[in-house]
């Protein structure tokens, strides 16, 4: 059956923004928070704490965290890859971070210039201070569905990597489809390998690209696996600069549209969602590639 409950997982202000030719302004990334915050999201991931020169977009995260409004009961997550990153998070009051894994050798290499085995070194001492110092660790595992330069990904060489997040101390895996191949099919498949394995349903999340079309296809099949916690970005934003065509993540607004059709409780305004979407998509000079931003907005 499904869930009563989905928790959106809104990326819009860091996976959304991390691939955009133009910089957004500071300000403007901070209404975008807080008008998410303000249509109903109850976690927002902020920004990554990475090398301004990998991901110069969001070279201003000091910035951002320090000056953003925290609302109760809303959570702020950040990406960290390294201990460096840690401590940057750490001083801006951080209480939640994300480190993002590669199931795949060449995507280890481009997206963080390490080895597949190298970038457990890179993260174990991460979450171990991270959960030392009281923090939650989400642990992402990126092209779990297929990967440009590799193609097929096996399905256990996934499991292998989340795993080994989870035994390192990570309290959530989203599973990534950085690149939005995936089908049904498949995330019924790598879900029941999850659970095989012995990785208890609640502790995945699932985070899907919509590059051919299937994120809210595959979302419904994680929903019926009994996943909880889906990743969404406002509008549609999004994509990778480190994977080749990676674009926008599953919109919110499309999948709470489904949800609401479903009758799956969301806690989302959906009017102000939609609106915070089109000042966005105005900000940003180009429309909101969401179908359902555009059918309520007429755009
Ligand atoms: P590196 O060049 O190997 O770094 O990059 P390093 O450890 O050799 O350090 C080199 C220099 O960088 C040092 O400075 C460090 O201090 C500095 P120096 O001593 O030479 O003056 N440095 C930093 N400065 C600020 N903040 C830091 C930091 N780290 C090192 N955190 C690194 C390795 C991981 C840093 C780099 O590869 C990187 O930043 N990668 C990030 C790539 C990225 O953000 N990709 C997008 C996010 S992943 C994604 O979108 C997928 C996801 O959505 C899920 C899905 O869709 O599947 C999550
Ligand atoms: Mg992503």
């Amino acid at each position: 059956g499904l869930p009563g409950l989905v928790t959106i997982w809104e990326v819009g202000a860091r996976d959304g923004l991390q691939n955009e030719a133009t910089t957004v302004p500071v300000e403007v990334k901070l209404e975008f928070l807080d008008r998410l915050a303000g249509a109903g999201l109850r976690v927002l991931e902020a920004t990554s704490f990475v090398h301004p020169r990998w991901v110069p977009q969001l070279a201003d995260a000091d910035e951002l965290l320090t000056r953003l409004g925290r609302r109760p009961g809303v959570r702020y997550p950040v990406l960290v890859p390294n201990e460096r990153g840690l401590d940057r998070a750490l001083s801006t009051g951080v209480e939640h971070i994300a480190i993002f894994a590669a199931a795949t050798e060449t995507f280890a290499r481009r997206n963080l210039n390490r080895s597949l085995d190298e970038q457990f070194t890179m993260f174990e001492p991460v979450v171990t201070r991270a959960r030392a110092e009281g923090l939650a660790v989400r642990g992402y595992v990126s092209m779990c569905f297929g990967d440009p330069w590799e193609g097929n990904v096996p399905l256990d060489q996934v499991v292998s990597v989340g795993r080994r997040l989870l035994d390192m101390g990570c309290q959530q895996l989203s599973l990534g489809d950085t690149i939005g191949v995936g089908t049904p099919g498949h995330v019924r498949s790598l879900l029941s390998s999850f659970t095989t394995a012995g990785v208890n349903v609640d502790t995945l999340a699932v985070h899907f690209h919509d590059t051919y079309g299937q994120a809210l296809s595959n979302t419904l099949a994680a929903l019926e696996s009994g996943v909880t916690t889906v990743d969404s970005s406002a509008g549609g934003l999004g994509g990778c600069p480190y994977a080749r065509s990676a674009t926008g993540n599953l919109a919110t607004e499309d999948l709470v549209w489904m949800l609401d059709g479903l009758g799956i409780e969301h806690g989302v305004d959906l009017e102000a969602l939609v609106a915070t979407s089109t000042w966005m998509a105005g900000q940003l000079g180009r429309p909101s590639p969401s179908r359902v931003v555009r059918a309520l907005s007429g755009t």
